[in-house]
């Protein structure tokens, strides 16, 4: 289901996710079949990014006998969203992870400088002691994924990784320097960016495109 490209990149290999993502591409496809393909996208993008996941053996009964079974470790995990397109993929993620806990960083990309701007911060007071999932659609320059990562760590995360759907290959070798240890999982790894950082071929601002901005 993916193909590890380089060390610490999970690039998706499957039909289902291609479909969908071509959905989101097209330019005449509109918000609400964007945000609604979006979320479903998410569901299938959760499967690598949970691979990780910790679990703890516990001594449950079936209906017909004890086993020991897998089950989700405590303090769950805390899926991190970056304002505000990582809500996105980010409220799938919580969909088939309900039991985690979900954090904000606001970050936005200024326009003239294309230097990640934080202006929001809302995490768990113990996140140093979980789990984290990054997500945020676009990987373009990688200044928000590295300014976000490093946000964290400063809280005190150690055992993280970064989910995306759309990956620009400057924004891998970015993010992949500043932070070596961080996995990246996407959807896609496209061509390169444009003169304006956007990803190319990419699928546009993913802001807008979810909320009908622009
Ligand atoms: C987009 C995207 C990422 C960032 C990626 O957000 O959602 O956060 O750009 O670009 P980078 O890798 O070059 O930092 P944007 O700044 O457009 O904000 P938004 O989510 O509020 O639309
Ligand atoms: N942010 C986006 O939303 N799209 C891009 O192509 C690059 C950054």
């Amino acid at each position: 289901m993916t193909a590890n490209t380089t060390p610490g990149l999970q690039v998706m290999d499957h039909p289902l996710v291609a479909h969908k993502l071509t959905i989101l591409r097209r330019k005449d496809t509109p918000s609400h079949v964007f945000r609604h393909t979006l979320h479903e996208l998410s569901w299938l993008l959760a499967h690598p990014t949970f691979a990780a996941l910790k679990t703890v053996e516990d001594n449950i009964e079936t209906p017909l006998e004890m086993m020991t079974a897998a089950t989700m470790r405590a303090p769950f995990p805390c899926l991190v969203s970056i304002l505000r397109a990582g809500n996105g993929l980010i409220d799938g993620f919580s969909q088939v992870c309900p039991e985690a806990s979900v954090g904000h960083l606001g970050l936005y990309r200024d326009h003239d400088t294309m230097t990640p701007v934080s202006y929001y911060t809302s995490l768990p007071s113990d996140i140093e002691k979980r789990q984290v999932i990054l997500g945020d659609p676009m990987l373009a320059t990688g200044g928000s994924a590295i300014r976000a990562v490093e946000k964290l760590r400063e809280m005190g995360v150690t055992d993280m990784v970064f989910s995306c759907l759309v990956a620009a290959p400057e924004g891998v070798a970015a993010l992949q320097s500043a932070h070596p240890d961080v996995p990246i999982i996407t959807a896609a790894l496209d061509r390169e960016l444009n003169d304006k950082c956007y990803i190319l071929p990419g699928l546009g601002d993913a802001g807008d495109r979810i909320y009908g901005t622009d």
